[in-house]
């Protein structure tokens, strides 16, 4: 099956999504294959929640923190500005605090507390996997195509779900239980709603909206995610790795896009050795990966003679990704 027929058998899947190793080519795939879509009169965002963003690059538009920009008719895209919404967090908790504790201005013990907890690596995390939730939960688009980060992270981001969700479940139980008791002595004190019980909201919340990113992430009908390879051992090597640590987190693998094959028929074109050297080593890991992932071969897209920016190359990749595989 070649993507397009993976496609077309699973009209529920809208939620695609290209994983691998660094610099394989996932922003390039996400963008051809919003771009096919599009063209086919589909409504798409594709959205990239990495802080190295480069759908800004590939569109050769600045896009970064401007909410779906229009980059051709059905065809939208996203960068998440992390930064901006970390400050949007803090606002949150100030004006918490403040409500809460009627100050009218937070102390400095606790900004310097909310300025910390700000700068560690996981409240990036948290700030784009929020924002996803957003995006997701606020519909609209026949497809969204998250353009990923490299594999590591991609499974970090994984496990930071499932992890969550498990202190998440256990919190809850916990302040459920109190909850009963503190009922009885709200009671009695007559009060009509105790702390706990916001907080318990707050942590259900949360809750949900964790559940909802990870359940896209291992809904095999709803979410196709597909591995971008090489054609070189290591990759390969990785590559089966990766499938094997997704297998673990319930993320299935829809299809696997082999990237920057040299194409044959050059060969025939009277061309310098070293390019025929390059060719003749790609056929041994090229064979290889028809033998790890057989029919799971989407398809197999050529190294172009340059970079791959701008809508016409973007069309190009497409025509590519969709073809015969
Ligand atoms: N088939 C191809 N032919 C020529 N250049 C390509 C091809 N595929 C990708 N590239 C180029 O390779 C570079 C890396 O591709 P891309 O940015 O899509 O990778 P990535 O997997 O998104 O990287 P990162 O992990 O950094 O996000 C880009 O400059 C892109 O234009
Ligand atoms: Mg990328």
């Amino acid at each position: 099956m070649n993507l397009s027929d993976v496609l077309a058998a699973h009209p529920e899947m809208k939620y695609l999504m290209f994983g691998g190793k660094g610099g394989l080519g996932k922003t390039t795939f996400s963008a051809a294959a919003a771009y096919h879509l599009a063209k086919q009169g589909r409504k798409v965002l594709v959205f990239s929640v990495d802080p190295q963003a480069s759908l800004s690059d590939i569109f050769q538009r600045d896009i970064f923190g401007k909410g779906a920009v229009e980059i051709m008719p059905n065809l939208f895209a996203q960068e998440i500005d992390a930064d901006r919404r970390i400050h949007g967090f803090q606002d949150d908790i100030r004006k918490k605090i403040k409500d809460r504790y009627g100050f009218d201005k937070v102390p400095d013990e606790i900004e310097s507390y909310i300025a910390a907890a700000s700068s560690e690596p996981a409240m990036e995390e948290s700030a784009i996997f929020d924002a996803v939730v957003d995006i997701v939960v606020e519909g609209g688009f026949d497809y969204y195509i998250y353009d990923l980060v490299p594999l590591g992270h991609a499974l970090y981001y994984l496990s930071m779900s499932s992890i969550y969700d498990q202190w998440i479940n256990k919190v809850t139980e916990l302040r459920s239980e109190m909850q009963k008791y503190d009922r009885v002595a709200a009671k009695l004190r007559s009060q009509e709603k105790t702390e706990e019980d916001e907080i318990l909201t707050e942590l259900e919340d949360i809750r949900r909206r964790i559940n909802l990113s990870s359940s896209i992430f291992t809904d095999t009908k709803k979410t196709g995610f597909f591995f971008v390879v090489t054609p070189e051992e290591m990759i390969i090597l990785d590559t089966k790795k990766a499938e094997g640590l997704f297998a673990k987190f319930g993320v299935p693998i829809a299809g696997f896009v082999v990237n920057r094959v040299i194409p044959e028929r050059l060969l025939s074109e009277g061309i310098p050795d070293y390019l025929r050297h390059r060719i003749e080593s790609q056929r041994a890991p090229l064979a290889r990966i028809d033998e790890t992932f057989k029919d799971r071969v989407v398809a197999r897209v050529p190294e172009f003679e340059r970079d791959i920016t701008g809508m016409e190359m973007i069309a190009r990749v497409s025509e590519q990704l969709f073809g015969a595989a």
